[in-house]
Protein backbone atom coordinates (compact mmCIF):
# COMPACT_ATOMS: atom_id res chain seq x y z
CA UNK A 1 0.00 0.00 0.00
CA UNK A 2 1.10 3.68 -0.94
CA UNK A 3 -0.07 6.65 0.36
CA UNK A 4 0.45 9.93 -1.71
CA UNK A 5 3.50 12.29 -0.33
CA UNK A 6 0.72 13.71 0.91
CA UNK A 7 -1.09 12.84 3.77
CA UNK A 8 -2.09 10.52 1.06
CA UNK A 9 -4.87 8.31 1.24
CA UNK A 10 -4.45 4.67 2.44
CA UNK A 11 -5.93 2.09 -0.21
CA UNK A 12 -7.42 -1.46 0.71
CA UNK A 13 -4.15 -4.23 1.17
CA UNK A 14 -3.93 -6.07 -2.23
CA UNK A 15 -4.48 -9.51 0.09
CA UNK A 16 -7.33 -9.46 2.29
CA UNK A 17 -6.90 -13.12 3.22
CA UNK A 18 -6.81 -13.34 7.27
CA UNK A 19 -4.06 -15.02 8.49
CA UNK A 20 -2.84 -17.35 11.67
CA UNK A 21 0.63 -17.51 11.02
CA UNK A 22 1.37 -17.65 14.87
CA UNK A 23 -2.06 -18.48 16.28
CA UNK A 24 -1.34 -17.24 20.12
CA UNK A 25 -0.98 -13.52 18.21
CA UNK A 26 -3.19 -13.48 15.35
CA UNK A 27 -6.94 -12.87 15.72
CA UNK A 28 -9.39 -14.67 13.44
CA UNK A 29 -12.74 -13.72 11.91
CA UNK A 30 -15.54 -13.68 14.54
CA UNK A 31 -12.64 -15.43 17.63
CA UNK A 32 -10.96 -13.19 19.91
CA UNK A 33 -11.49 -9.55 19.60
CA UNK A 34 -10.98 -9.47 15.93
CA UNK A 35 -14.86 -8.96 14.17
CA UNK A 36 -16.27 -10.35 11.13
CA UNK A 37 -15.84 -8.20 8.09
CA UNK A 38 -12.53 -6.84 9.19
CA UNK A 39 -9.40 -6.78 6.14
CA UNK A 40 -6.71 -8.16 7.77
CA UNK A 41 -3.67 -8.82 5.24
CA UNK A 42 -1.41 -11.51 4.89
CA UNK A 43 1.18 -11.40 7.69
CA UNK A 44 -0.03 -9.14 10.00
CA UNK A 45 -0.81 -9.50 13.38
CA UNK A 46 -3.84 -8.51 16.15
CA UNK A 47 -3.08 -9.18 19.79
CA UNK A 48 -5.61 -11.64 21.31
CA UNK A 49 -5.85 -8.75 23.79
CA UNK A 50 -6.82 -6.04 20.97
CA UNK A 51 -9.89 -4.92 19.64
CA UNK A 52 -10.72 -4.57 15.97
CA UNK A 53 -14.25 -3.89 14.67
CA UNK A 54 -16.06 -4.81 11.54
CA UNK A 55 -15.10 -2.73 8.34
CA UNK A 56 -11.48 -1.94 9.82
CA UNK A 57 -8.45 -2.54 7.46
CA UNK A 58 -5.60 -3.56 8.46
CA UNK A 59 -2.00 -3.73 6.06
CA UNK A 60 -0.24 -6.34 4.83
CA UNK A 61 2.53 -6.80 7.96
CA UNK A 62 1.01 -4.52 10.06
CA UNK A 63 1.10 -5.22 14.11
CA UNK A 64 -1.59 -3.98 16.54
CA UNK A 65 -0.27 -4.84 19.73
CA UNK A 66 -1.71 -5.23 23.63
CA UNK A 67 -4.79 -3.63 24.69
CA UNK A 68 -5.27 -1.84 21.08
CA UNK A 69 -8.87 -0.84 19.53
CA UNK A 70 -9.39 -0.16 15.62
CA UNK A 71 -12.64 0.66 15.07
CA UNK A 72 -14.43 -0.29 11.81
CA UNK A 73 -13.58 2.18 9.12
CA UNK A 74 -10.37 2.88 10.08
CA UNK A 75 -7.48 2.08 7.41
CA UNK A 76 -4.54 1.14 8.74
CA UNK A 77 -1.71 0.73 5.78
CA UNK A 78 1.25 -1.80 5.53
CA UNK A 79 4.14 -2.45 8.23
CA UNK A 80 2.86 -0.58 10.50
CA UNK A 81 3.01 -1.02 14.07
CA UNK A 82 0.65 -0.11 16.58
CA UNK A 83 1.41 -0.13 20.44
CA UNK A 84 0.24 -0.66 23.43
CA UNK A 85 -3.37 0.88 23.90
CA UNK A 86 -3.24 2.86 20.27
CA UNK A 87 -6.73 3.82 19.76
CA UNK A 88 -7.87 4.21 16.25
CA UNK A 89 -10.95 6.09 15.19
CA UNK A 90 -13.59 5.41 12.93
CA UNK A 91 -12.54 6.94 9.57
CA UNK A 92 -9.01 7.36 10.19
CA UNK A 93 -6.48 6.98 7.31
CA UNK A 94 -2.62 5.66 8.18
CA UNK A 95 -0.61 5.15 5.58
CA UNK A 96 2.36 2.29 5.20
CA UNK A 97 5.47 2.17 7.83
CA UNK A 98 3.90 4.29 10.78
CA UNK A 99 5.25 3.45 13.81
CA UNK A 100 2.58 4.54 16.62
CA UNK A 101 3.82 4.75 20.43
CA UNK A 102 2.17 3.03 23.38
CA UNK A 103 -1.25 5.23 24.12
CA UNK A 104 -1.49 7.36 21.11
CA UNK A 105 -5.24 8.15 19.94
CA UNK A 106 -5.72 9.14 16.66
CA UNK A 107 -9.28 10.48 16.55
CA UNK A 108 -12.20 11.26 13.30
CA UNK A 109 -10.02 13.34 11.24
CA UNK A 110 -6.53 12.58 11.53
CA UNK A 111 -4.59 11.36 8.72
CA UNK A 112 -0.73 10.27 8.23
CA UNK A 113 1.02 9.98 5.22
CA UNK A 114 3.81 7.09 5.19
CA UNK A 115 6.67 6.92 7.64
CA UNK A 116 4.91 9.03 10.05
CA UNK A 117 6.13 8.20 13.43
CA UNK A 118 3.96 9.02 16.27
CA UNK A 119 6.09 9.31 20.05
CA UNK A 120 4.71 7.50 23.18
CA UNK A 121 1.89 9.44 24.60
CA UNK A 122 1.51 12.18 22.25
CA UNK A 123 -1.85 13.70 21.34
CA UNK A 124 -3.75 14.30 18.84
CA UNK A 125 -6.92 16.53 19.14
CA UNK A 126 -10.38 17.05 16.99
CA UNK A 127 -12.42 19.57 18.82
CA UNK A 128 -11.02 23.33 18.93
CA UNK A 129 -13.91 24.20 21.65
CA UNK A 130 -15.01 20.84 23.40
CA UNK A 131 -17.95 21.36 25.85
CA UNK A 132 -19.03 18.16 27.40
CA UNK A 133 -22.49 19.34 27.23
CA UNK A 134 -22.50 20.50 22.99
CA UNK A 135 -22.36 18.25 20.61
CA UNK A 136 -19.26 19.53 18.03
CA UNK A 137 -19.46 16.30 15.57
CA UNK A 138 -19.94 18.25 12.74
CA UNK A 139 -16.76 20.78 13.94
CA UNK A 140 -14.29 18.39 13.76
CA UNK A 141 -10.60 19.99 12.00
CA UNK A 142 -8.60 17.40 10.40
CA UNK A 143 -5.16 17.13 11.24
CA UNK A 144 -2.84 16.14 8.23
CA UNK A 145 0.70 14.47 8.99
CA UNK A 146 2.77 14.26 6.02
CA UNK A 147 5.30 11.76 5.21
CA UNK A 148 8.32 10.97 7.12
CA UNK A 149 6.99 13.59 9.74
CA UNK A 150 8.82 12.72 13.29
CA UNK A 151 6.26 13.98 16.50
CA UNK A 152 8.18 13.30 19.48
CA UNK A 153 6.79 11.81 22.91
CA UNK A 154 3.67 13.78 24.92
CA UNK A 155 3.59 16.41 21.99
CA UNK A 156 -0.18 17.93 21.77
CA UNK A 157 -1.05 18.83 18.01
CA UNK A 158 -4.15 21.26 18.49
CA UNK A 159 -6.43 20.46 15.51
CA UNK A 160 -6.38 21.73 12.26
CA UNK A 161 -3.57 21.90 11.45
CA UNK A 162 -0.94 20.65 8.67
CA UNK A 163 2.73 18.95 9.22
CA UNK A 164 4.82 18.94 6.71
CA UNK A 165 7.15 15.89 5.63
CA UNK A 166 10.19 14.92 7.57
CA UNK A 167 9.00 17.84 10.12
CA UNK A 168 10.26 16.93 13.55
CA UNK A 169 7.70 18.04 16.56
CA UNK A 170 10.12 17.95 19.85
CA UNK A 171 9.33 15.93 22.75
CA UNK A 172 6.71 17.76 24.84
CA UNK A 173 6.08 20.78 21.75
CA UNK A 174 2.62 22.27 21.65
CA UNK A 175 1.38 22.75 18.10
CA UNK A 176 -0.83 25.34 17.36
CA UNK A 177 0.13 26.21 13.47
CA UNK A 178 1.14 24.58 10.47
CA UNK A 179 4.97 22.87 10.84
CA UNK A 180 6.96 23.56 7.67
CA UNK A 181 8.22 20.61 5.75
CA UNK A 182 11.62 19.72 7.27
CA UNK A 183 11.25 22.42 10.00
CA UNK A 184 12.20 20.99 13.80
CA UNK A 185 9.99 22.95 16.05
CA UNK A 186 9.71 22.39 20.14
CA UNK A 187 7.91 24.33 23.24
CA UNK A 188 4.53 25.64 24.46
CA UNK A 189 3.75 27.05 22.14
CA UNK A 190 6.22 25.68 19.46
CA UNK A 191 8.60 27.62 17.95
CA UNK A 192 11.32 26.45 15.14
CA UNK A 193 14.39 25.77 16.15
CA UNK A 194 16.18 24.70 12.95
CA UNK A 195 15.84 22.11 10.12
CA UNK A 196 15.81 18.40 10.63
CA UNK A 197 16.75 16.31 7.69
CA UNK A 198 14.76 13.16 6.52
CA UNK A 199 16.96 10.64 8.05
CA UNK A 200 16.40 12.93 11.70
CA UNK A 201 19.54 15.12 12.21
CA UNK A 202 19.78 19.08 12.29
CA UNK A 203 20.82 20.02 9.01
CA UNK A 204 23.64 22.51 8.82
CA UNK A 205 24.80 25.45 6.45
CA UNK A 206 26.57 25.07 3.45
CA UNK A 207 26.60 28.54 2.87
CA UNK A 208 24.44 31.40 1.33
CA UNK A 209 22.72 30.51 -2.29
CA UNK A 210 23.49 33.26 -4.63
CA UNK A 211 20.93 32.18 -7.08
CA UNK A 212 17.93 33.57 -5.40
CA UNK A 213 17.08 35.75 -2.62
CA UNK A 214 17.29 34.66 1.17
CA UNK A 215 18.20 31.43 -0.33
CA UNK A 216 20.67 28.85 1.83
CA UNK A 217 22.19 25.39 0.76
CA UNK A 218 21.83 22.55 3.62
CA UNK A 219 22.94 18.98 4.28
CA UNK A 220 22.46 16.50 6.43
CA UNK A 221 25.66 15.96 8.64
CA UNK A 222 24.98 11.75 8.63
CA UNK A 223 24.11 10.94 5.23
CA UNK A 224 25.04 14.27 2.82
CA UNK A 225 21.53 14.69 1.43
CA UNK A 226 21.42 18.57 0.50
CA UNK A 227 18.52 20.89 0.30
CA UNK A 228 18.14 23.91 -0.60
CA UNK A 229 15.99 26.22 1.49
CA UNK A 230 14.87 29.45 -0.32
CA UNK A 231 12.95 32.17 2.31
CA UNK A 232 10.82 29.15 4.55
CA UNK A 233 10.59 26.61 2.07
CA UNK A 234 12.96 23.57 2.69
CA UNK A 235 13.95 21.16 -0.39
CA UNK A 236 15.41 18.18 -1.10
CA UNK A 237 18.29 18.76 -4.02
CA UNK A 238 20.68 15.70 -4.08
CA UNK A 239 20.06 12.61 -2.41
CA UNK A 240 22.95 10.72 -0.71
CA UNK A 241 24.77 9.03 -2.97
C1 LIG B 1 14.09 18.09 19.55
C2 LIG B 1 15.31 17.19 19.73
C3 LIG B 1 15.45 16.26 18.53
C4 LIG B 1 16.49 18.13 19.84
O1 LIG B 1 17.65 17.40 19.85
P1 LIG B 1 19.04 18.19 19.61
O2 LIG B 1 19.09 18.74 18.23
O3 LIG B 1 20.10 17.24 20.01
O4 LIG B 1 18.92 19.45 20.53
P2 LIG B 1 19.80 19.84 21.77
O5 LIG B 1 19.69 18.80 22.82
O6 LIG B 1 21.16 20.25 21.30
O7 LIG B 1 19.03 21.14 22.28
C5 LIG B 1 19.01 22.34 21.54
C6 LIG B 1 18.17 23.34 22.30
O8 LIG B 1 16.80 22.94 22.19
C7 LIG B 1 16.25 22.70 23.49
N1 LIG B 1 15.39 21.55 23.39
C8 LIG B 1 15.73 20.29 23.03
N2 LIG B 1 14.67 19.50 23.08
C9 LIG B 1 13.64 20.26 23.45
C10 LIG B 1 12.28 19.98 23.69
N3 LIG B 1 11.79 18.75 23.52
N4 LIG B 1 11.49 21.01 24.07
C11 LIG B 1 11.99 22.25 24.24
N5 LIG B 1 13.28 22.56 24.03
C12 LIG B 1 14.08 21.56 23.66
C13 LIG B 1 17.44 22.44 24.38
O9 LIG B 1 17.15 22.77 25.72
C14 LIG B 1 18.46 23.38 23.78
O10 LIG B 1 18.20 24.70 24.21
P3 LIG B 1 19.41 25.73 24.53
O11 LIG B 1 20.12 25.91 23.20
O12 LIG B 1 18.72 26.94 25.01
O13 LIG B 1 20.26 25.06 25.52
C15 LIG B 1 15.15 16.33 21.00
O14 LIG B 1 15.41 17.08 22.17
C16 LIG B 1 13.76 15.73 21.13
O15 LIG B 1 12.81 16.31 21.68
N6 LIG B 1 13.64 14.47 20.60
C17 LIG B 1 12.39 13.72 20.64
C18 LIG B 1 12.57 12.52 21.60
C19 LIG B 1 11.33 11.69 21.58
O16 LIG B 1 10.25 12.15 21.89
N7 LIG B 1 11.46 10.42 21.23
C20 LIG B 1 10.29 9.55 21.13
C21 LIG B 1 10.74 8.14 20.91
S1 LIG B 1 11.20 7.40 22.46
Amino acid sequence: MTGSGAAGPARAPSETVVVSANPELVGTPGAGHVSRGVTLGAGSLVHESAYVDEGAVIGVHSRVWHFAHVMGGAVIGDRCSLGQNVVVMNGVRIGDNCKIQNNVSLYEGVELGDDVFCGPSMVFTNVMNPRSAVSRKSEYRPTYVHRGASIGANATIVCGVTLGEYCFVAAGAVITRDVPAYALVAGVPSRQLGWMSRAGHRMVSDGVDASAADAELLRCPETGERYRRVGGVVSLVETAA
